[in-house]
């Protein structure tokens, strides 16, 4: 029993202590039974440092304790809720205990749980960050790195028993029960455990490093879905290429594992040598899987695997440095994902997810640095912020350096801390070798909130001076901002000819300053025109004083394609915040560099449509944000873009006919382009698109191509639409992914009303046991604020909170964290919201939940 009068205990990156005990082995023995499981852990330590002898534990039931071979009484140690600790221990302890746990009844995904049931039973490990606590008494911490060997055994209908590193034997025990000896050489931290108890087929292949170790790759999921993992081998393959190519990191063990759950928190995990995914980011195929989720499952397979070095063999001291293996891996697979398709394409997707999920995050009441100060629950802390802007410092260093300094810097930390659990600082100061400036990009970790860079320009004859200025809002219970080193790249191109002039990467270091670009000739009659942040230099919002003219001149001219569509981008929110009037000034800008682009990128052709979403339009707003007015804004301009080529937008359509499919960039640019255009004209209304819709379903040769069709009917209502509905329900039934995407295609509707999406979460197959499902229709409720900050759909959206609180406190307080923003909403809005809000903390028991709400209030 949570006692509510308790608040949660902080912990603090200031009280960190070195570990008292290092633990040179441990022998774990995990044995299985219908309704239970019991665990041996044997933990050889040795002192380390000062302090008591204190191992985590929870949810544990202690059968026997033994310190060097004697059986300890209760008088010799002291346990609790959170673990146990041994009065007196002598420096060298070999300690054994047997505790009895539930993996049954496990439903956080935390800890060994099981998933899935009936045929398809299994139990699967998730212990970052503290789940190994739940499996066994042991110092789980990042900072004490472990040498395991896993004994798994269970009924011999779990024909899969896998942990991490090398398998070592396996045998009977007796008629009914077999088992698996693993050793894995590699010291690692316990949170980078993993087990497998389960009944899966493999896909196998091999791959040979460039020091020539020849590794086996495997693949498990269950027998229906085996077929799906080709896609993941090959970016398995890929990846392991990549890093050795670009960073000069092979793999290291014999063996490399990814086993497929269909129940499980997040995307995946990186555990040694044996990954355990989501189904989402690890199954693929043409029919059931859209080139987006595609082209995701490889972005995530090379995420997990990039870990390898950055988080497994390099580890976090303590959880405050997540951002250490979390943001430099997001930067690494970034960088492998844009090898693999239009460049620009890449950034504009890391660009908006950046914009639309984590500048609301920096910009609400969860703000926190990318290397937080405190936390009640280190999971909270699986954020935007610390990922996605964790990933953009390593870039903006990775760009200031350049790539063979980079480089350099890289192999340095690469050197200098094989083996150990290390810290941003320590990050950067192998970095510094390349560039002792490098440390002057630690403020970035430990600041809150977005920096605003204003600019404008000045000619003077064949000068042209750029004055940069930067502001970042002051976050409360943090120090003042400081003015942070932002490199701006800028360039100089001639209004008349398009020519570019000059390019430079200016680094800003101070609130402001000038920069002066000197021998600029412009053509006659011209006048410069001034890019800045290209490429997304920063992770800033900027301001700089174009003309709508010149915008447009840039989306014909930038040389880069992401500041094609930046240009486009700032067009498109000035006509929404009404400081531009020229709908059709955007038209026609669309139309030419459409026509431009069609052939060559038809994925960039298909962005340049976008609309920033209603959830980023939401943070211009600091008070008196009304949903329903953005989203009338947003529609109105999408509708005089769909009217205003509508005849052009069937003539592109036309020209891109359904083909045979093909997994190539250029083909998954099509389909997506046709996607785009399918809702345009059913936008605009054009006469023959209706059938279109239609026999783009009937014809589809794959599901991005059927889904597409299906999303189109659904969000315009289309007379046949609920046919279609069924059928595609029909057609996938057993295919659970399909099934969370036919969910969240209604849910995401304008015309799914909030009754509708409480309708579909009655439904006998929506499964609160598994995130991926639950997240179809909170997910997409999240999306429409119109809706979300209703009566109906507030009490809607809290109801699913309040029941994940006790069975999955993690998802449930990862939904909350959407509405952050609340106190942004005009006042009634706002003080219904209040209510809500303090109606849950009343009711809400874990500490996820109860986190969240307290820091969502002090605002
Ligand atoms: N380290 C994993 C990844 O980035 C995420 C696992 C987080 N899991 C959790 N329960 N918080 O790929
Ligand atoms: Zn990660």
């Amino acid at each position: 029993m949570t006692n509510k009068t308790q608040t949660p205990q902080k912990i603090y990156l200031k009280d960190y202590t070195p570990p008292s005990y290092a633990v040179e082995k441990v022998d774990l023995d995990i044995r299985l039974f219908d309704d239970h499981a019991i665990v041996g852990a044997r933990l050889h330590m040795t002192r380390a440092h000062a302090g008591k002898l204190e191992l985590f534990g929870r949810d544990l039931t202690l059968k026997s304790i033994c310190l060097n071979g004697r059986e300890l009484s209760v008088e010799d140690y002291q346990v609790d809720e959170e673990g146990l600790t041994i009065l007196e221990a002598p420096d060298s302890a070999l300690i054994e205990t047997w505790v009895q746990i539930s993996p049954q009844t496990n439903t956080t995904l935390e800890g060994l749980y099981q998933a899935g049931t009936g045929d398809e039973l299994m139990f699967v490990t998730q212990c970052e960050p503290e789940g190994f606590r739940k499996i066994a008494f042991f110092p789980d911490r990042p900072d004490v790195l472990t040498e395991y060997t896993t004994r798994l055994e269970a009924p011999k209908r779990f024909g899969t028993l896998l942990a991490n590193g090398n398998l070592i034997e396996s045998g009977e025990v007796d008629e009914d029960r077999h088992y698996t000896i693993w050793h894995d050489p590699t010291k690692k931290p316990s949170y980078l455990f993993a087990a497998v108890i389960a009944n899966l087929e493999v896909m196998q292949d091999s791959y040979t490093t460039m020091e020539g170790r020849e590794v086996l790759l495997e693949i498990y999921a269950d027998a229906q879905d085996i077929d799906k993992c080709h896609v993941g081998m090959q970016a398995l393959k890929d990846a392991m290429k990549w890093d050795e190519d670009n960073y000069g990191r092979a793999y290291d063990l014999d063996r490399y594992m990814i086993v497929a759950t269909g129940q499980f928190n997040m995307g995946a995990m990186e555990n040694k040598g044996l990954n355990i995914f989501n189904t989402s980011c690890v199954l693929s195929s043409p029919e059931t899987t859209t080139d987006e989720r595609s082209f995701h499952v490889k972005s995530v397979i090379a995420h997990e695997y990039f870990h390898n070095w950055t988080g497994n063999r390099i580890t976090c001291r303590d959880w405050f440095q997540l951002c250490l293996k979390e943001g430099f891996t997001v930067f690494r697979d970034q960088s492998f994902s844009g090898d693999f398709r239009s460049k620009a394409v890449q950034r504009i997707e890391d660009v908006s997810l950046l914009r639309s999920a984590q500048f609301a995050e920096d910009a609400g009441s969860l703000a926190h640095p990318v290397r937080p100060e405190s936390f009640v629950e280190i999971n909270n802390f699986y954020t935007m912020t610390i990922y996605e802007k964790g990933a953009e410092i390593v870039r903006m260093i990775a760009n200031f350096l350049g790539k063979d300094k980079f480089r350099q810097g890289s192999d340095e930390y690469f050197a200098r801390y094989d083996g150990q659990a290390v810290t941003v600082e320590d990050f950067l100061s192998a970095l510094s070798v390349a560039d002792a400036r490098v440390m002057d990009f630690l403020p970035w970790y430990r600041q809150p909130g977005t920096p605003v860079v204003s600019g404008s320009y000045h000619v003077q004859g064949d000068k042209v001076s750029v004055k940069l200025a930067q502001k970042t809002r002051h976050v409360p219970n943090y120090d003042a901002p400081i003015a942070l080193p932002i490199p701006v790249d800028t360039a100089i191109f001639d209004s008349a000819t398009g020519e570019m002039l000059a390019s430079q990467m200016l680094l800003l270091t101070k609130d402001s300053d000038v920069f002066e670009f000197d021998g600029i000739e412009l053509s006659d009659g011209a006048h410069p025109v001034v890019s800045i942040l290209r490429n997304f230099s920063a992770p800033v919002k900027s301001d700089f004083d174009y003309t709508d003219e010149d915008l447009a001149r840039l989306v014909a001219f930038e040389t880069e394609g992401f500041n094609r569509w930046q240009a486009l981008q700032t067009l498109v929110n000035r006509w929404l915040f009404g400081t531009s009037k020229e709908a059709d000034l955007i038209v026609d800008v669309i139309q030419k560099a459409v026509d431009a682009l069609i052939d060559s990128d038809p994925m960039l052709a298909a962005r340049l449509f976008d609309l920033p979403s209603q959830k980023e339009l939401a943070m211009a707003y600091d008070e008196n944000y009304d949903p329903a007015f953005v989203k009338a804004r947003r529609d109105e301009l999408y509708q005089l873009i769909a009217d205003g080529l509508s005849a052009d937008a069937k003539r592109w359509y036309h020209r891109l006919p359904m083909q045979a499919y093909e997994d190539t960039p250029d083909a998954r640019g099509r389909r997506l382009l046709r996607n785009v255009l399918l809702d345009l004209r059913l936008t605009a209304n054009d006469n023959d698109v209706k059938d279109d819709a239609y026999q783009q379903y009937e014809q589809a040769s794959c599901m991005s191509e059927r889904l597409g069709a299906l999303t189109a009917m659904i969000n315009h209502n289309l007379d046949q639409k609920d046919n279609y509905v069924h059928d595609f329900y029909e057609k996938f039934s057993h295919e659970d992914l399909v099934i969370d995407a036919w969910f969240s295609a209604q849910a995401m509707s304008d015309h799914t009303s909030v009754k509708h999406i409480a309708a579909l979460m009655q439904r006998k197959d929506y499964d609160w046991n598994t995130p991926n499902r639950v997240r179809t229709t909170l997910g997409a409720l999240a999306a429409k604020p119109v809706q979300l900050w209703t009566a109906e759909g507030l009490d809607l959206y809290l109801s699913a909170v309040e029941r994940l609180d006790s069975t999955n406190p993690l998802l449930a307080a990862r939904l909350l964290s959407a509405l952050a923003r609340w106190y942004t909403l005009t006042p009634d809005h706002k003080a219904m919201a209040k209510q809500k809000l303090t109606e849950l903390s009343a009711k809400a028991t874990s500490k996820n939940v109860l986190e969240f709400l307290e820091n969502m209030q002090t605002v």
